[in-house]
């Protein structure tokens, strides 16, 4: 089978302290989002990807890659969720849909591969994911500097993008999440809050969000690495 793709794309990059949403950066010559809908639709199983922007977006047109058969944009939303629920909305089959960051251009193809195959297994869906390795201390408040107690690592995970699940379930689970204003972060917390199946697929550690001014630096020494051995 064949997978659709939804990326959301259509946030402003606070964080990243530039003059235009970080996925509209350079990396080389091409800039993130291209990097990494090119990665996406390189993979055999990956036919079709919906991209969520901002409606006001002046960058996308620009691009050679928007005018892609492949390629299907939609109206992003006020938060990632939003954005995301517009990319499920336009969907009509019946099948599983990953959910993949633009600002991840370093997703591997083998890291997709070992994702998809949560499709067979008849387990439920799952994420992308890396065991925490730094000792995670709790503060006493949000905004306090004094330790409160070390947090256990053992099972504790970063979420990645792909999320990988059900279409049908998604859409539920995220629409009906948002109308009762529980907090989303990724599509996986609106599964767990519907009580889905969540699967934990142990990913790379290059596939990093770009968020801060250093990450697009590491980025494109990855890329950089990726095209040297494709070559
Ligand atoms: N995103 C989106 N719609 C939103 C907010 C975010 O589609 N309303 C997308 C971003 O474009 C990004 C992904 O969700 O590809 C992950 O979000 P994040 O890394 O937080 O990106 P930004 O929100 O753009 O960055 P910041 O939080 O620093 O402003
Ligand atoms: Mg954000």
């Amino acid at each position: 089978p064949s997978f659709t793709v939804i990326v959301p794309a259509a946030g402003v990059g606070k964080r990243m302290l530039a003059d235009r949403p970080k996925q509209y950066l350079k990396i080389g010559h091409k800039t993130v989002l291209e990097h990494t809908l090119e990665k996406l639709i390189s993979h055999p199983r990956i036919t079709r990807i919906i991209v969520a922007l901002d409606p006001q977006d002046p960058y996308f047109d620009e691009l050679p890659i928007s005018q892609a058969d492949w390629i299907t944009r939609v109206d992003g939303g006020k938060e990632r969720a939003d954005s995301v629920l517009a990319g499920l909305t336009a969907l009509d089959s019946h099948s599983w849909v990953a959910v993949h960051d633009a600002a991840r251009p370093c997703v591997s193809l083998s890291d997709l591969d070992k994702l998809f195959r949560l499709f067979e297994n008849n387990q439920g869906g799952g994420i992308l994911a890396m065991p925490v390795k730094d000792t995670m201390k709790r503060a006493q408040s949000e905004d306090s500097k004094r330790v409160s107690n070390t947090v256990d690592r053992d099972g504790l995970w970063h979420a990645l993008t792909p999320q990988f699940f059900p279409l049908a379930q998604l859409r539920q689970a995220l629409s009906e999440a948002l109308e009762q204003n529980v907090t989303i972060t990724d599509e996986a917390s609106a599964m767990e809050w519907a009580g889905w199946p969540v699967n934990l697929v142990e990913g790379s550690e290059r596939n990093i969000k770009i968020t801060r001014p250093d990450d697009l630096t590491l980025a494109t020494f990855y890329i950089s690495q990726e095209e040297l051995t494709c070559e």
